[in-house]
């Protein structure tokens, strides 16, 4: 198949997070795509804070902890890494000045956000990151392991992912939570997800009575039986079917995902007095007030949009005089002004959400890197995250944060060293048997080399040629796609996209292969795409040259061989198995006519590396020349 793009690391996403994670990446070098479906990237930084940014939070560690309602543990590692104050230092260093306002808000100077999105962009575009308009419908992963990127123009091909789609907050920026599918397909784990740090409904209608009412100084208290689960004293107003305001939207994100009916909400509307100092303030109130209706008594206690909704739920005849009172009266007067209850029913919608509660299970994902724990190279950041926080800058900062580890692990990626194993040895020596039980063991990839060579004999066959006529068989290089994938750990052999690995094990490709394979163009043909394989994986990889030519830094490479006599008595055992008739003679001669050809060849001899340990397995059983090989690869691995 073919790609319409390529890069090291493909950014999903450009918002905060994504804008982070490429910075970072490209910063240590990596070659770094970001695509987004938007026309515009980092559309919610620039609506975020009223448009004016509160990118950060200028707190302690501890500080930030305590605002974090849900992955707390799972930030901790990022957040020391990149917290607020490196956040701060990094918009700052971009040419963007800060100031810190109330409740340690950390804001551009300038007051907008667009600076601040513009900094970003002048970045990235100072290092090289591209952006590309497109949407992402899901990833390409062979044998756990992010290869490309599927968009609806075409695929592009990567060695990491850095998922970063965002929540399901303000979809109208483009933030509609696309990522939460990718991340399905791969096998991650999505929890349910709610709208958080938003508005709530309310059951009462007299809110709407009041409705932009601001309280300050009240409240505000949520009991889930008799657990207290939130109590903070601040600013809360009402809205047409609820209440809203800094202090509803903290209950929101601590209630999100709760059952509303378990829920018992109260609003103190007087938290500075206890209760019998309010009573005695009460009743001070209602001396001085003696003659007037009840109705008309509460100036000095409430705003005046809220006297008629206290006087109806007090059940106090409105009209009644004051002195007429009775003391059993003004007890529940004071219960509601100490305890307004509200019923919460719902949230206001995603497109108010400030935020997202739930997401991709933060226990699946690497708490330093960002890495998926289930698909190599996915590294995931942001809202799309099951990590929130409050109002207050945290949410930006969770976002710069795992933005920021994401991006240098995935740029780090591209240097991490694999393990290679390379396996040579003659036919017959038990190379294939030995090299699946070891990459079984140790995890790694089987490599068998020879369905390379074998798929390139099928497409000369197919195609007519004289597989010993070098130039017809370089003539059809060209027109050759050949790859190898892992379907169940199992290896395929793909030839220009059909699966052959069937087709590859008759007579006539063995003597097509080993024919192709004596010609330098097509060893070199092949050489990268077994390199390839190395690179991005751990490997057991059998073949003739693997040590010698294909993967010469190999940390092992073991040269498996048995006497001619004994391979061919297996040979010819495995064969009567098969109930196909055999000589042992022939078998003999066969192989060491095949030793000879594949040892005296001009290009790629089947030799003993110079720093390769020669096991011969003539007088083992299999499970002792397992055993055998895998003592000297751990060795030399330095495993165990
Ligand atoms: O291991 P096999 O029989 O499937 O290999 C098919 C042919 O390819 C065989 O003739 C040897 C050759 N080969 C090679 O020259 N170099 C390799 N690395 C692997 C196989």
């Amino acid at each position: 198949m073919a790609f319409i793009d390529r890069t090291e690391i493909a950014v999903i996403g450009g918002g905060a997070a994504g804008f982070a994670a490429a910075i970072f990446a490209a910063r240590q070098g990596a070659s770094v795509l970001i695509i987004d479906k938007a026309r515009r990237p980092l559309m919610k930084l620039r609506i975020s804070g009223k448009g004016r940014c509160n990118l950060t939070n200028d707190c302690s560690d501890q500080e930030f902890f305590d605002n974090i309602f849900r992955g707390a543990k799972f930030l901790r590692s990022a957040e020391s890494r990149f917290g607020p104050h490196d956040i701060m230092a990094f918009v700052e260093d971009l040419g963007v000045p800060l100031k810190t306002e109330r409740g340690r808000r950390v804001f551009p100077v300038s007051d907008k956000a667009d600076d601040v999105a513009s900094a970003l962009l002048k970045e990235a575009e100072r290092l090289g990151v591209r952006i590309r308009k497109g949407t992402v419908t899901g990833a390409i992963s062979v044998n756990g392991e992010i290869t490309g990127v599927r968009t609806e123009d075409g695929d592009i091909e990567c060695r990491s992912m850095i998922l970063a789609t965002g929540g399901l907050s303000y979809p109208a920026t483009g933030s509609t939570g696309d990522g939460y599918a990718i991340a399905g397909k791969l096998g991650h784990t999505v929890t349910e997800r709610y709208p958080a740090l938003v508005s709530l409904k309310c059951e009462e209608q007299w809110c709407a009575e009041v409705q932009g009412l601001s309280l300050r100084n009240v409240s505000l208290t949520c009991r889930r039986g008799k657990k207290t689960i939130y109590s903070e004293q601040g600013e809360m107003l009402f809205t047409s079917d609820g209440i809203s305001g800094p202090l509803v939207l903290t209950l929101s994100s601590v209630i999100a995902g709760s059952d509303m009916k378990e829920l018992r909400t109260e609003i103190d509307l007087k938290p500075s007095l206890d209760r019998e100092t309010l009573d005695r303030r009460v009743l001070r109130d209602m001396k001085e007030n003696s003659n007037r209706e009840f109705r008309n008594s509460l100036g000095d206690l409430l705003p005046r949009s809220l006297i008629p909704v206290i006087v109806e739920l007090s059940g106090i005849d409105p009209s009644k005089r004051v002195n007429s009172i009775t003391s059993e009266e003004r007890s529940r007067l004071v219960s509601l002004l100490k305890a307004l209850p509200v019923t919460i029913c719902g949230t206001g919608g995603w497109n108010e959400a400030i935020v997202t509660a739930g997401g991709i299970a933060t226990r699946e994902v690497d708490p330093k890197t960002m890495e998926s724990k289930l698909v190599k190279g996915l590294f995931i950041a942001g809202e799309i995250l099951d990590a929130d926080g409050a109002t207050g800058g945290y949410n930006l900062t969770i976002a710069f944060s795992t933005g920021h580890a994401a991006g240098i692990a995935a740029a780090e990626r591209r240097n991490r060293k694999m393990n290679a194993i390379a396996i040579d040895g003659p036919g017959g020596a038990g190379k294939s048997t030995i090299a699946k039980a070891l990459a079984k063991e140790l995890g790694y990839i089987y490599v068998d080399t020879g369905a390379l060579y074998r798929a390139v004999g099928l497409y000369a066959l197919r195609k007519g040629a004289d597989t010993h006529d070098r130039k017809a068989v370089a003539a059809l290089l060209p027109d050759i796609d050949v790859d190898i994938r892992y379907v169940d750990g199992e290896q395929r052999v793909i030839l220009c996209g059909e699966d052959v690995s069937g087709l590859i094990r008759t007579e006539d490709v063995s003597m097509a292969a080993s024919a192709v394979s004596a010609q330098p163009e097509v060893r070199e043909f092949l050489l990268e795409t077994q390199r390839d394989l190395a690179r991005r994986n751990n490997v057991v990889m059998d073949g003739r040259d693997i040590g010698t030519v294909v993967l010469p830094d190999a940390k092992c490479k073991i040269f498996l061989t048995a006497s001619a006599e004994e391979r061919a008595r297996r040979r010819y055992r495995q064969l009567l198995e098969k109930g196909e008739e055999a000589d042992y003679e022939a078998v003999l001669e066969d192989l060491k006519k095949r030793d000879y050809d594949d040892s005296h060849r001009e290009i790629a001899p089947l030799k003993l590396a110079e720093d390769g340990i020669e096991i011969d397995t003539t007088e083992l059983e299999l499970n002792e020349s397992i055993k055998a090989v895998l003592k000297t690869a751990k060795e030399r691995l330095g495993l165990d």
